[in-house]
């Protein structure tokens, strides 16, 4: 389907009362990527969804790769003028040029990307946000300079303890900028990259071109697009993305509850999870067989098994893993049901890795709608 009639066919829907400030609406600027099919869920900053019917494919083409954004994105940004410092706690304070940095050995990560708010729309009662489905999450194959080369060339001081991402996005009024820090050990990993490919090609404009931080594993937020500073820090960056934003209850919570900055913690690795990519839900499917297929992932953990029940949670049945497998990506799995009868069913998955960690039957709510990793399920009718 063409993506601009694409586009305005879902700028009919619900997602268009979010931002529907006229001034504010420039239809060229929008760029959608790919031919068919994201889902739009805010428009006035781009944030755009996956459906879950394309978690057929362990690699997410580009075009169909979740889009998250606080802000604009940069209107214009010259690869040529584009800069990245390296500066605070380091012993050699270092500027380097898109020339410069694509001389560093490059590395190869194949991570899954979950925006912490995937999910939001699923909890109840509701919360406020952006009001995520299943398909803020994606999987690609990223490559650039390891960060740890870089912050080495500029020798991080002793006194180092955290790595602060500076974004180029586009400011609006008050809101504040994106910048995020991530703690040192995790900066110095050997996977934690400066990406600058994503799937072979260069980083396209929504997903941070030139160049975008890759926290692997970690929630979306780590990974800081258009990245234009790093600032090696004595403590961890203060900052509306730090706080109150992307933190997360220390003891569980009950709608409702008050929950005080000091009782949070910044949200780092993701949780275990599975998704139902097919059949849909609300699909009708015909046959004495069914195939049920899925993904699966666990941030910096592996999926150990992932498990499918036909009867609503009573029983379950182990599902088989795809071969493709890396360590921070996800797993497609499928499992065939012999159908006993016709009806209606609620098909249930269920992962479980290898840290033990299992999806919960229940959500575990909190104020601001992170981590959803319930159960996965969806109803269907076997004619
Ligand atoms: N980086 C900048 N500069 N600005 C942003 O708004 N959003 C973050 C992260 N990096 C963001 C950013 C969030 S919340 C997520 S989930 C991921 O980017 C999404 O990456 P993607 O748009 O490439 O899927």
């Amino acid at each position: 389907m063409n993506s601009r009639r694409n586009f305005l066919k879902q700028m009919s829907g619900a997602a268009f009362a979010v931002s529907a400030a006229p001034s504010l609406i420039s239809w060229a600027a929008v760029d959608i990527p790919g031919e068919d099919g994201l889902i739009v869920r805010s428009f006035r900053f781009v944030d755009l969804e996956t459906p879950v019917e394309y978690f057929d494919t362990w690699l997410t083409p580009v075009p169909h790769f979740f889009v998250r954004n606080h802000m604009h994105e940069p209107s214009e940004l010259n690869p040529e003028d584009w800069r990245l410092t390296i500066g605070g706690e380091v012993e050699k304070p270092l500027t380097l040029s898109l020339a410069e940095l694509s001389k560093i050995e490059t590395h190869e990560v194949v991570n899954t990307l979950e925006c912490a708010g995937n999910g939001r729309s699923l909890y109840r009662p509701q919360v406020p946000g952006v009001q995520w489905g299943k398909g803020a999450v994606s999987t690609a194959r990223f490559s650039g300079p390891r960060l740890r080369d870089i912050l080495q060339r500029a020798g991080v001081k002793t006194t180092g303890r955290h790595v602060m991402f500076r974004g180029l996005d586009e400011v609006p009024g008050k809101v504040p900028p994106f910048i995020r820090s991530i703690p040192v050990e995790k900066a110095l990993d050997s996977d934690t990259l400066i990406a600058t490919h994503m799937n072979g090609a260069p980083l396209t404009r929504h997903h941070g071109f030139p160049a975008r931080a890759l926290a692997p594993g970690w929630i979306g937020a780590a990974s800081c697009k258009w990245l234009t500073e790093i600032r090696v820090l004595e403590k961890e960056f203060e900052g509306n993305f730090m706080s109150p934003g992307y933190r997360f209850p220390n003891q569980p919570a009950k709608p409702g509850d008050a929950v005080k900055p000091e009782d949070t913690h910044v949200m780092t690795a993701l949780n275990v999870k599975s998704a139902i990519s097919r059949p849909s839900e609300g699909a009708k499917v015909k046959g004495s067989k069914v195939s049920i297929h899925g993904t699966a992932w666990a941030g910096e953990a592996d999926i150990a098994k992932v498990e499918v029940s036909t009867d609503g949670g009573t029983t379950w049945s182990v599902a088989k893993l795809g071969h493709e497998q890396a360590h921070y990506a996800w797993r497609l799995w499928t499992y065939d049901w012999k159908t006993a009868k016709s009806g209606e069913y609620i098909v249930m998955s269920r992962a479980t890795d290898t840290q033990g960690r299992i999806q919960p039957a229940t959500p575990v709510w909190n104020p601001s709608g992170y981590l959803y990793n319930t159960v996965d399920q969806v109803k269907i009718r076997v004619v």
